[in-house]
Parts: structure tokens; C-alpha cells; sequence
């Protein structure tokens, strides 16, 4: 199948026309069937970006969502304006309360509107804990098992508890990613992986049956990671002779520089603009 994937929404911009940055993600996707939208940014860029990059938000089958943070949901309401009723693919998780504490302050980071309000505006929520067939060889992962020694997650990510007082750290279970079989392998398009890059690399393998992954485009939270987390990620890259790694949003501009010095031509922004074809 062919496809091609265009960033709509990320923390830099990566074209000199038209479109701007935000701390967030978004991703259109165009295959021979249908076309898709994964995530929706914060929602500063959303509209803006897919006018300047010529992605008719109306054509869109479904819209999918990584996670349920605010960066990665805040543009549903504008998506579901321009695009009227429509599925919206996510883990029942996406609507928990989420906290971001550290140096003593603390902020909310949850999705930034009522499942009533997106409801209103058209949105059919799908929501799921396993593996979707969303259309022909698109897949959203569903609740990746954490597998990986070296993945911890990133302790500053927080929700409230049961008890609607404490908080607990968040075990992030909503973090899924989307997998499109395309004409030259697996594509696995990323929103925060706060699973673990390494643990959604091999539940993707295992789940599809598939031995070639040719690219991996968004957010790998490898900003966040431990330099062993970090070594080991690129040694899974390197196992699996994955072709082409597009990095965004929160890999941070470090990380992204050393992955740069170690893929070569094997790298590439994910920026505002950035696209993929397969
Ligand atoms: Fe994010
Ligand atoms: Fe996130």
C-alpha cells in the first residue's frame, strides 16, 4: 500500500511558508484507501498548517489519538468543526486526570476538553485497550506491554489516584502508536512513545507478523531517557536495519543531534511540513 505522512503539528517547522510551531504533535496520513489524522497538536497549528500543506481536513476517515495529553488532543475541537461527525480512535485512558510535577510546581497536562463537549461537536469515541484495525493495513497498537529493562518512564508524569487526592505516577497505558503497512514495511508513527520506543518496536513486530520495520517518524521521549535507554534504543534501530528515523517533539534537539551523528542519511527532522513516502 502506498503511503505518505506529512507533519502537521510539531515543536519546530521544517518549511518556509505559512506554518507555525507548537509544543505538540500531528501527523496526516494519506494511503491508497483513506486518509487519517493522528493526533491533533494543542491546537494553535492544526488548521493554519493543514491549509499551508494543502490537507484537506475534511477527508479524513478517522482521527486517531497517541495519548491523552494536552498537546496531542488540544486541537480536537477545531479537527472536529472543520470536519464534522467522525471516529475518533483512542485507549479508554485518554480522559484521566494528569499531572506534570517538578522543581515544586505543577501543572495539568490532561486532555483540555469533556469527552460531552468533543462528543457535541461530532466526535464518535472508539475506544479500546487492544489492537485496531482502523482501515486496510492501518493499525493502532493498542496497550503496549512494557517488556524493555531499560524503558522506566519518565517519573514526572503524574495522575490523580483513585482517591481523587494523591498522586500516583502515571503509567501512561493510553500511550499507543500508529502502524501503517506500506509497499517497503512497517511504518510506526509515534506520538510521546511513552511506552518505550524499544518495547513498541517489538509488540509492533510481534503483533503484525512483520520483519521489516523501513520507518519510525514522530516522538520518542528519548529527551527524557537515560544514556543507557538512549544506547539501547539505538542498538534496537540498528538490529532491525530500520531505514529511515524521523524524529519530533520531545526527542528534544540533543538527543536528535546525536541520532543524527550515528544514522547519517538514515535521519530526518520531523518537523512542520516533513513528509515520508512508502
Ligand atoms: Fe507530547
Ligand atoms: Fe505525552
Amino acid at each position: 500500500m502506498k503511503t505518505k505522512l506529512t507533519i502537521l503539528c510539531e515543536n519546530s517547522v521544517g518549511v518556509p511558508f505559512g506554518v507555525i510551531g507548537e509544543h505538540g504533535f500531528a501527523c496526516y496520513v494519506e494511503t491508497d484507501n483513506r486518509n487519517y489524522l493522528f493526533d491533533t497538536g494543542q491546537g494553535f497549528g492544526i488548521i493554519q498548517n493543514s491549509l499551508a500543506l494543502k490537507k484537506d481536513l475534511r477527508e479524513i476517515a478517522a482521527i486517531m489519538i497517541s495519548h491523552g495529553h494536552y498537546d496531542h488532543t488540544g486541537g480536537l475541537p477545531a479537527v472536529l468543526q472543520v470536519r464534522g461527525p467522525v471516529d475518533v480512535y483512542g485507549h479508554p485512558d485518554i480522559f484521566m486526570d494528569r499531572i506534570w510535577s517538578a522543581e515544586g510546581s505543577t501543572r495539568y497536562i490532561g486532555i483540555p476538553h469533556s469527552r460531552r463537549y468533543l462528543e457535541s461537536l461530532g466526535a464518535r469515541f472508539r475506544l479500546e485497550t487492544g489492537m485496531v484495525a482502523v482501515g486496510p493495513g492501518v493499525f493502532l497498537s493498542g496497550e503496549v506491554p512494557r517488556v524493555s529493562a531499560f524503558e522506566k518512564g519518565d517519573a514526572k508524569m503524574t495522575a490523580v489516584a483513585d482517591d481523587g487526592e494523591k498522586f500516583h505516577p502515571d503509567p501512561l497505558k493510553d500511550d499507543l502508536s500508529l502502524i501503517v503497512d506500506s509497499d517497503k514495511g512497517l511504518i510506526i508513527v509515534l506520538g510521546c512513545a511513552h511506552a518505550g520506543l524499544i518495547n513498541i518496536i517489538e509488540y509492533a513486530l510481534k503483533k503484525t507478523r512483520q520483519k521489516k520495520i523501513f520507518a519510525i517518524i514522530g516522538g520518542t521521549h528519548l529527551g527524557f531517557a537515560s544514556d543507557e535507554q538512549f544506547d539501547e534504543t539505538l542498538k534496537v534501530i540498528e538490529r532491525y536495519n530500520i531505514e529511515r528515523i524521523g524524529v519530533s517533539h520531545c526527542t528534544g534537539l540533543p538527543r536528535a543531534s546525536m541520532l543524527h551523528a550515528k544514522l547519517k542519511d538514515r535521519f530526518f527532522f520531523g518537523s512542520v511540513g516533513s513528509t515520508l513516502e512508502a
